[in-house]
């Protein structure tokens, strides 16, 4: 037997029993004629102490330990002098008896404690290390009972877990497909699905009438904070529904998820549609945690001299609580780099500042201190408080204030991570035009319905019609985050059909494609819909984690590499024959 209890069991109440532990030695500090060790497992920290007095051979044995060696200790539980109330076991220590080396190990390369010496690069490289350490193993302890629960609601709602293959063909999510080179059939590619959204749509034609699945998906796109190349949805399906059916079911998985494991009630979550998620946020995501709201100004300052206002498609503003005061001239300036950098890509930045000695604007010689007042009540703005405005071609210019305004709530101490404030965004458009390849894209992917009232439109209108089309597609969204979207499908092949057409396919590319799914739609397909929630994503919000990466075991890194197995490395001349692949440099 290796251990007779784990390092985080034993309490005051178990003075006196002999015991049997097993783990790694953490810390180690001598104490007089006392040597003191930490030993770490999965469960805690108990404290082993080695007495030169009594033992002096077992003392000198504990002495000779280095960090991480595996160590089993036989002892008698004893009530320790100077108490940790920081630690469970900390009432207590072990008075060892018996000492055994079941594993040496190498200095590691960073300390394996909370609060570690190593940068990111060294602990992805020793990733079994860094998940040595508590904090980081208490992450993913929480995405384990994350998906248990997530399992448990959907279980105890009639849904069933299939799993679907990983060697298919594209999928069609709009990112690039990673692809497997077949070996029998030379020229030929899987492409690793980047959702399993056909087959659960070919599920509720065989008549399963609610799946779920906790699956990893993977897509080749380009690398961001809160994206991997491959990553877990919480992919779901239902027959005979409607968007409403939907939200209800997944706004109460999200919930039990909240109660459950953050001891959290939310309460109904807010429903906005895309068009005023972006009128008033700027974003198809917005942070709800904070106000901020856009503000169009057009009316009020267009046709008074100031050229830059006067030629804008859209001039838009929100106003800053307060933050009159805290915005001198200078930081005005950095504040008007910032919104200039290539990444936001503002041409400039206009301010208003109500402040008691009068109001202060950068555009003040163009408009009268009449026309100010004006502006700060069209926006609520008292004294104190700061507008800030843009102004450009419409689409761009509601994106930058949009990014101005998470950067100034940000700075405002206004997205505190612990107050989740979810809301579902509605009615996206179905279809995005495409300038450069002068064709339409679906905006969340071809099988997704148009809104009931559009159907006629769609099958019947012209091409500005089709752009004013909108679809039963609905993203779920935390703090800021997409965690989550879905739609209701087409389950009409006349419709699949238009739609492709629609996208560009020829009737031979679609049925090349997707013959299989439009084939099934023959034979009696259910109405249906469903969502996939970004797994890692909710995980790392609802922890309040930096990245997604955190909340992953062994994550890429953000050039998509894996840097603990050196992956993606070249494979050898003879698997590259095998496969009838040539490496071009
Ligand atoms: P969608 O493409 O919106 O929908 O994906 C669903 C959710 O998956 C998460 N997500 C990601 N998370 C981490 N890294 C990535 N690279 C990444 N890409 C997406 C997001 C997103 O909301 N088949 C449809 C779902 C459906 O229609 O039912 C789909 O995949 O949180």
């Amino acid at each position: 037997m290796y251990r007779s209890h784990n390092c985080g069991a034993l309490r005051i109440d178990d003075i006196g029993k002999e015991v049997t532990l097993a783990g790694w030695m953490a810390v180690s500090r001598e104490f007089g004629g006392l040597t003191f060790i930490d030993l770490r497992d999965r469960y805690g920290i108990t404290q082993l102490v080695f007495d030169m007095e009594g033992s002096p051979d077992l003392c000198n044995q504990a002495r000779a330990l280095g960090r991480e060696f595996v160590i089993q200790v036989h002892g008698i539980v004893s009530e320790r002098s100077n108490k940790n109330p920081n630690r469970a076991t900390g009432d207590i220590e072990i008075l060892v008896t018996d000492l055994r080396i079941l594993n040496e190990s190498d200095v590691p390369p960073f300390t394996i404690e909370n609060e570690t010496d190593g940068g990111e690069e060294l602990r992805m490289k020793y990733r079994y290390l860094d998940l040595r350490r508590q904090n980081v193993q208490e992450k993913l302890f929480f995405r384990s009972r994350l998906a248990i629960e997530t399992r448990k609601y959907l279980a105890g709602n009639d849904f069933i877990e299939v799993e679907t293959p990983f060697l298919i063909k594209s999928t069609p999510e709009g990112a690039r497909d990673f692809v497997v080179p077949s070996r029998v059939h030379h020229g030929q590619f899987y492409a690793l699905p980047q959702s399993p959204q056909t087959f659960k749509q070919l599920l509720m034609v065989s008549g399963f009438d609610k799946y779920f699945q906790i699956v990893k998906c993977f897509r080749d796109e380009d690398f961001r904070a809160d994206r991997q190349p491959e990553f877990t949805q919480v992919d779901c399906e239902m027959s005979y529904v409607e968007q409403e059916d939907i939200l209800n079911t997944f706004e109460g998985l999200t919930k039990h998820l909240f109660r459950e494991l953050k001891g959290i009630d939310l309460p109904a979550f807010p429903r906005m549609t895309y068009d005023e998620a972006i009128a008033h946020y700027g974003s198809d995501k917005p942070d709800i945690r904070f106000g901020m709201l856009f503000c169009e100004l057009n009316s009020v300052v267009q046709g008074h001299g100031f050229g830059v206002f006067d030629n804008a498609e859209l001039v838009v503003g929100f106003c800053a609580k307060g933050q009159a005061i805290n915005y001198s001239n200078k930081d005005i300036k950095k504040l008007t780099e910032w919104v200039q950098r290539p990444q936001i890509g503002a041409k400039g930045l206009v301010y208003v500042k109500y402040t008691a000695d009068g109001i202060k604007s950068s555009v003040g010689k163009f408009y009268s201190d009449e026309q100010l007042k004006k502006w700060g009540s069209l926006m609520g703005a008292a004294e104190g408080d700061m507008l800030l405005i843009l102004s450009g071609e419409a689409e761009k210019t509601r994106k930058q204030l949009g990014a101005l305004r998470l950067e100034m709530g940000n700075r405002m101490g206004l997205m505190d991570p612990e107050d989740f404030k979810p809301l579902w965004v509605l009615d996206f458009p179905l279809l995005e035009w495409d300038e450069d390849s002068n064709r339409f894209h679906a905006m969340h992917h071809p099988f997704t319905s148009p809104k009931k009232s559009d159907i006629d439109r769609m099958l019947n209108g012209d091409h500005e019609t089709m752009k004013a089309l909108r679809a039963d597609a609905y993203d779920l969204v935390l703090n800021g985050s997409e965690i989550g979207g879905g739609s209701i499908r087409i389950h009409d092949r006349e419709l699949q059909e238009k739609n492709f057409k629609l996208l560009g396919f020829t009737e031979d590319e679609a049925k090349e494609q997707f013959g299989f799914l439009l084939d099934a739609f023959r034979y009696g397909a259910p109405p249906h819909g469903g969502i996939a929630f970004g797994f890692d994503r909710l995980c790392t919000l609802m922890q309040g984690s930096d990245s997604i990466r955190e909340v992953i075991a062994f994550p890429k890194n953000n050039q998509g590499r894996d840097v603990m197995i050196d992956a993606p490395a070249g494979i050898d001349g003879e698997q590259l024959a095998e496969l009838a692949l040539k490496v071009v440099e």
